[in-house]
């Protein structure tokens, strides 16, 4: 069968429990990260090699998150963050960037009920202007709608960047400021904390980037700034949920400091 005739959205992966749990390692339950990011690259790159159009890469990732999101919650991850669509992104090609914005609408609108079966509360992190209205309809949709699930919470990052989010903290601030309901002029890392994008969201404990490249492309640099990190070589559309089991397995034997001495 061609790539081109297959159906990336017709994936049926069944409820949970997802897997046979033979095959589901048992990690010790206080090891296992609390917030796991996923910096999900490399699908224009898969698409060249087989000769298909860039699209065909953002297709083929569709059934691919869904199978890594099955793997969170199957591990115990509390908090899930994809970074679908970054601040930088605009910068394609007007019809990768108009495919990549109607992509999400469309993957948020026919999968939120097989979301919210699984228990997923669905978020959205990012900035409001520039990115599509559908898109923005259809994630206050889906958060409407799984408002109150709380096996895991899955934040999808469109239109995120970091500095955006950072900057958008500082002029909330600056708002405040202005108009008294903050006083004084000290300015402290957890008044930041508190005008993120969401504030209640810990902060990220292990962020997996795929396709190989090293680094974080402006991704939660605030939350992420004692983040574990692990970069694997696979393209994203060739992962699955146990790429995402290895790098936790690998979070787990980490010896995190914090800056402080271990006892
Ligand atoms: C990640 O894959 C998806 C998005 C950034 C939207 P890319 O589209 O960046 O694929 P490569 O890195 O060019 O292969
Ligand atoms: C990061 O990937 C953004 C997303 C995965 C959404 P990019 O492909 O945009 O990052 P760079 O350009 O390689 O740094
Ligand atoms: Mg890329």
């Amino acid at each position: 069968m061609s790539f081109e005739n297959l159906d990336y959205t017709s994936l049926d992966i069944p409820a949970a429990p997802f897997s046979d749990m033979s095959i589901i390692p048992s990690f010790d339950k206080k090891k296992v990260p609390q917030h796991v990011g996923v910096i999900m690259d490399g699908n224009g790159r898969w698409a060249q090699e087989r000769g298909l159009i860039r699209t065909n890469g953002h297709q083929a990732a569709e059934p691919v998150v869904f199978d890594i999101i099955a793997g969170a919650i199957e591990a115990g991850v509390r908090y899930l963050s994809l970074y679908t669509f970054s601040t930088e992104n605009w910068k394609r090609s007007p019809q990768e960037v108009r495919f990549l914005m109607g992509f999400s609408r469309d993957i948020i609108h026919r999968r939120v009920d097989q979301m919210n079966e699984w228990g997923v509360r669905v978020r959205w992190s990012g900035r409001r202007p520039k990115l599509w209205k559908s898109v923005i309809d259809e994630l206050e949709i889906a958060q409407e709608k799984t408002k109150n699930n709380t096996i895991i919470d899955v934040i999808f990052c469109i239109n995120y960047g970091g500095r955006a989010e950072i900057a958008d903290a500082a002029a909330e601030i600056a708002r405040e400021v202005a108009t008294g309901k903050i006083k004084g002029n000290k300015v402290t890392e957890k008044m930041i904390a508190e005008h993120l994008y969401l504030p209640d969201v810990p902060d990220c404990d292990l962020v997996v980037r795929t396709s190989g490249e090293q680094r974080t492309s402006n991704f939660l640099p605030w939350q992420a700034a004692y983040a574990e990190l692990d970069f694997v070589p696979e393209l994203f559309p060739d992962c699955n949920r146990q790429i995402l089991w290895r790098s936790i397995e690998k979070f787990t034997n980490r010896d995190r400091r914090f800056g402080g001495v271990k006892k």
